[in-house]
């Protein structure tokens, strides 16, 4: 079922920041800011040969990754996406072993056009799992 390392995304407080270091010190190639208001934060891409990393940056009231980020005020890793075939299927298989999907169990379109899931961190090695249909 599991697929490609699609994004490790980072939770930050400040893109600009976050992106210069990337840039800067990394010689890594980012993207602009992307607003994203209907998921509550704004996301820079860092394309990488193998994968990408997403920076996210709280927009707006009640953002997603608010309080992860009030817990950890440096940043860090807020999750991992891997890449399957079939979300549905994928989906059914998990809940059939017992994995809790958050939200209302149902895809919602992702930060890059495609449908995506959230497994719950405790029934993945304390990581918050992304999963994306590509
Ligand atoms: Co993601």
């Amino acid at each position: 079922m599991i697929g490609r390392l699609n994004h490790v995304a980072i939770a930050v407080k400040n893109l600009s920041a976050a992106t210069a270091v990337y840039k800067n010190a990394l010689g890594a190639v980012v993207t602009d800011p992307l607003p994203q208001p209907e998921h509550g934060v704004t996301v820079v891409f860092v394309n990488l040969p193998n994968t990408k990393i997403e920076f996210l940056e709280p927009l707006g009231e009640g953002s997603p990754i608010a309080k992860f980020l009030e817990k950890n005020p440096d940043g860090g890793i807020h999750h991992l996406c891997y890449e399957v075939d079939d979300i549905i299927a994928a989906r059914d298989q998990l809940k059939e072993q017992g994995a809790r999907v958050l939200g209302d169990g149902n895809p919602k379109i992702g930060a890059h056009g495609k449908p995506v899931l959230f497994l719950h961190p405790k029934d993945f090695c304390g990581t918050l799992t992304e999963l994306e249909q590509v």
